[in-house]
């Protein structure tokens, strides 16, 4: 059995103030959460959070990384320096990554395998545009993106690895894919990995993502292949995180 997994992507939100009563918040409700829970703050954030789950069950994720271990690239964040602050998890080719910030199918290869390398796990996002949807590929362009890390890195990277379905039209809009069209990607990107190694396949959690919200949460994370949920905006308020997190549970 795939525990579920719940993770929030602040994206570029937060101060030490709101964040802490944030965290002071979703602790206060994880006595019945029986999901995996983590939270991705701004990396600025990250000790924060580290410091006030300290002993608790939510982990702490990064956002990115950058691919290299340390040198002369400012204003990034290697692994390493996750790790050393506390995460598990990090969040790779999120799509305002590769809109926004040039990340490319080989990039965020190369940032997945940094990951793992240095002992986080990565959460891979994955997910097509409302043009793309409409032009029937959505199928052709999740798998382009898993395929950049499946030729590179083989199936054994995802024996440690999130996959997170976000179509990018769902992100932020409020509308969400119905759970009949989540089930469909997902199933077509388990039965991907299934190809290559069942039992991978079978242990992989894949994460649905995108205007996630208490009330369609439940719905959701039912589907057979949707083992959780990446939430952005819902992330932000403790009362509609844990109702995503009850409803995984
Ligand atoms: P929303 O939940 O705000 O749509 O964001 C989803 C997301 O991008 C999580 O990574």
């Amino acid at each position: 059995m795939r525990q579920s997994l719940v993770a929030g992507n602040w994206k570029m939100n937060g101060n030490r103030e709101d964040s802490s009563t944030l965290l002071e918040g979703i602790l206060a409700g994880m006595a019945d959460i029986k999901a995996e829970v983590a939270v991705c703050p701004p990396a600025i954030l990250v000790p924060l959070a580290v410091e006030k789950l300290a002993g608790s069950s939510v982990k702490v994720g990064g956002q990115n990384l950058d691919y290299h271990v340390s040198g002369a690239y400012t204003g990034e964040i290697s692994g390493p320096m996750l790790k050393d602050a506390g995460c598990d998890y990090v969040i790779i080719g999120h799509s305002e990554r590769r809109e926004y910030y040039g990340d490319t199918d080989e990039l965020v290869a190369r940032k997945f395998e940094a990951a793992q390398e240095h002992g986080l796990v990565p959460i891979l996002c994955v997910g097509e545009s409302l043009e793309e949807r409409e032009g029937g590929t959505t199928e052709a362009v999740v798998e382009r993106q898993l395929d950049a890390v499946l030729e590179q890195h083989g199936i054994e990277a995802f024996k440690n690895a999130v996959i997170a379905y976000e179509p990018v039209w769902a992100i932020g809009t409020g509308k969400t894919a119905t759970p009949e069209q989540a089930q469909e990607v997902h199933k077509f990107i388990r039965d991907k990995l299934a190809a290559l190694d069942a039992a991978v396949a079978e242990g992989c959690r894949l994460l649905y993502g995108g205007s996630m919200k208490p009330d369609n949460a439940a719905e959701l994370i039912s589907q057979p292949d949707i083992d959780g949920g990446l939430i952005g905006g819902a992330s932000l308020k403790a009362e509609d995180f844990l109702g995503i997190c009850a409803a995984a549970s």
